[in-house]
């Protein structure tokens, strides 16, 4: 399977795809507060993007997946299964949003604090944040993969947090989940040269402690095996001509 460049007209699709994943972001916000159940936010989120948004929420029924969001709480990880979780101040989670709209996917996560958090919680937040920030601003046409990866670990690592390598990110577009992956580590001059119109999403997933990672009974739910605190923010990115386009930010937002 080859990776699929994108016409101007799918990229403007992506372009509303993407805006709609980030609008639910920025619509969830300030309900993540101490006491709401994080199956609250994923039906409040279900109802908004099916009726506001004329939207689908991709995760519901991927792969068996149950719920219409992910969240994943303090050590875990990524895909988090929504439930009967009440949030409690100190709590960090991300919350990762994937919208189809017109038959095209948009992808966006990123971290929200409740209450007040410890030092540690804040840190792992900011350098995840960096290390997706440092990624995208590397994307432009003939970059490799392998750069990009290696500038994300290289940027955990030098501030000793640990990159997870089981999951990385990906292209996106009529699919959830296209070619290529985009690791979160690697080598410079490695994988392939970033041409034009590719679509793909950078979701480094950072650990305060090791990399090592298992997935719990539900079969989704992946946790730090040292039970250390994870991060992660995601993004969809187009390759434009002389650099990149960011879908999944909101005008007048930062990344
Ligand atoms: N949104 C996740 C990603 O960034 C994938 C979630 S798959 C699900 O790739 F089934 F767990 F929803
Ligand atoms: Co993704
Ligand atoms: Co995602």
């Amino acid at each position: 399977m080859a990776i699929h460049i994108k016409t101007p007209e799918e990229t403007d699709k992506m372009r509303i795809a993407g805006h709609l994943a980030a609008e639910v972001l920025e619509m969830i916000a300030p309900y993540v507060k101490p006491g709401i159940t994080t199956n609250e936010l994923d039906q409040i989120c279900h109802d908004y993007i099916i009726t506001v948004q004329q939207a689908i929420p991709a995760p519901l029924n991927y792969h068996g997946f149950p719920k219409s969001i992910c969240t994943s709480v303090n050590h875990q990880v990524c895909h988090g299964i929504p439930g009967k979780r009440a949030l409690k101040p100190g709590d960090i989670i991300n919350i990762d949003i994937t919208v189809i709209k017109d038959g095209f996917h948009g992808d966006t996560s990123k971290m929200f604090m409740v209450g007040e958090t410890s030092v540690i919680a804040k840190r792992i937040i900011r350098i995840s944040h960096e290390c997706l920030r440092i990624g995208i601003k590397m994307v432009k046409p003939g970059i490799h993969l392998g750069d990009i990866g290696y500038a994300i670990q290289r940027h955990a690592e030098s501030c000793n947090t640990s990159i997870v390598r089981e999951y990385c990110g990906h292209g996106i577009g009529l699919e959830f989940h296209e070619e290529p992956q985009v690791l979160h580590y690697g080598k410079p001059g490695t994988g392939i040269a970033l041409e034009p119109g590719m679509i793909f999403t950078i979701e480094p997933m950072v650990n305060a402690g090791k990399r090592h990672v298992k997935v719990l009974p539900d079969q989704w739910t992946v946790i730090t095996k040292d039970r250390s605190l994870s991060a992660q923010w995601e993004h969809t990115i187009l390759v434009t001509d002389d650099g990149y386009e960011v879908l999944t930010q909101l005008p007048g937002h930062g990344i």
